[in-house]
C-alpha cells in the first residue's frame, strides 16, 4: 500500500499512516484488522500501572465535527501482554500512562520484549494523577521519557496541546531521549446537555477529536517542527489524504489517525488509494515545506 516501508521515529512502518492509541486498541484482533485494512502501523490503547474501569458513562459523545470521550484511561495493566502476543512481529507501538518516572518504567519493562516502540501518553485531559500534571511540567516529561528509553526501545511522547507553549514539553521530551513527538492527543472540552441542565459527559470534562481539532493539531505541528530536530507524527482530524499532506507540510514525518475510523472503518486503505496514487505526492519532498 506504500511504495516501500517508512522508517518514523525509530519504527519501521508499512506506509506513512498509523492507527491512533485508544481507537479499537485494546484487542489483538482489532488491531490486527487496522492492519489487515492497511495501517503501516498500529498504537494501543494506553496501558498503565493498575487495571482501571475508567470513567463513569456517558464516556464517549458524538458531535457534528468531531468526537468527544471521557473514557478514563481504562485498561487491563500487565494482563495485555496476553494480547500482544498475538501480535508478535507487528508493527506495534505500546501505548503507556504513569503518574510518575518510575511507573512508567515499569510499565514499559512489561511490554520490553514485544513492543516495536513505545508511547509515553503524557497527555489525557481527564484523568486525575496521570495527564495534565505530567504533561503540562517539562521536568516530568524528561525525566518520564528517560525512564522508558531505559530498555533501549524506540519511544514516542504523544503531547497535550492543553499548554501555553507545546514547544517547550517538546524540546523537554527531545531532552530525555524522546525518538519522536507526538502532536496533539485531545483538547480539553465540554458539552451540557441544555434538557437535563448537567454535562453531557458523565466526568463532566472531556478531550475534543476529530476534524473540529485539525487547525489545532496543523498549528502545533508547524511549532514544533520550528523548535525541534526529532521527527513530528502529526494527530489530530487527520480525515483524508489531503490532511496527510497538509500535516507533512506542516512538518510531520507521518500521521496518526483516530475518530476517523468511526465514520469509515476501511480509512486507512482508502487513504492509501489517493496518498500514494500514480500521480500522488512524495512525502519525502514535501515534508516541512510550508515552512518559508
Ligand atoms: O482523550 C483521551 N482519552 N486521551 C487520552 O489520552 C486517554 C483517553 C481516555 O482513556 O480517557
Amino acid at each position: 500500500l506504500s511504495p516501500e516501508p517508512v522508517m518514523m521515529g525509530g519504527v519501521s512502518a508499512r506506509n506513512h499512516l498509523v492507527l491512533a492509541a485508544g481507537v479499537l486498541g485494546t484487542c489483538a484482533s482489532s488491531l490486527s484488522r487496522m492492519l489487515r485494512s492497511g495501517a503501516g502501523a498500529v498504537v494501543t490503547k494506553s496501558i498503565g500501572p493498575e487495571p482501571r474501569f475508567g470513567h463513569p458513562g456517558p464516556c464517549l459523545v458524538v458531535l457534528e465535527d468531531g468526537l468527544m470521550n471521557a473514557m478514563g484511561l481504562p485498561n487491563p495493566s500487565k494482563q495485555f501482554q496476553d494480547e500482544l502476543s498475538a501480535l508478535s512481529g507487528e508493527p506495534v507501538i505500546v501505548s503507556i500512562f504513569g503518574g510518575n518516572p518510575e511507573q512508567f518504567h515499569e510499565v514499559a519493562g512489561w511490554f520490553a520484549d514485544k513492543a516495536q516502540a513505545f508511547e509515553l501518553n503524557v497527555s489525557c485531559p481527564h484523568a486525575s494523577g496521570f495527564g495534565a500534571q505530567i504533561g503540562t511540567n517539562p521536568d516530568i516529561v524528561k525525566a518520564c521519557t528517560e525512564a522508558v528509553k531505559e530498555w533501549k526501545k524506540p519511544a514516542w511522547v504523544k503531547l497535550t496541546p492543553n499548554v501555553t507553549d507545546i514547544t517547550s514539553i517538546g524540546k523537554a521530551a527531545e531532552e530525555g531521549g524522546a525518538d519522536a513527538i507526538v502532536a496533539i492527543n485531545t483538547v480539553r472540552a465540554m458539552r451540557i446537555s441544555t434538557g437535563m441542565r448537567r454535562p453531557v459527559l458523565g466526568n463532566k470534562y472531556g478531550g475534543l477529536s476529530g476534524k473540529a481539532i485539525f487547525p489545532i493539531a496543523v498549528r502545533c505541528v508547524y511549532e514544533l517542527y520550528e523548535a525541534c530536530s526529532i521527527p513530528i507524527i502529526g494527530c489530530g482530524g487527520v480525515s483524508c489524504a489531503e490532511d496527510v499532506i497538509e500535516m507533512m507540510m506542516a512538518g510531520a514525518q507521518g500521521v496518526e489517525i483516530g475518530s476517523a475510523i468511526v465514520r469509515d472503518p476501511d480509512i486507512f486503505s482508502h487513504i492509501c488509494k489517493d496518498l500514494y496514487a500514480p500521480d500522488g505526492i512524495s512525502p519525502r519532498e514535501i515534508v516541512g515545506c510550508a515552512h518559508g
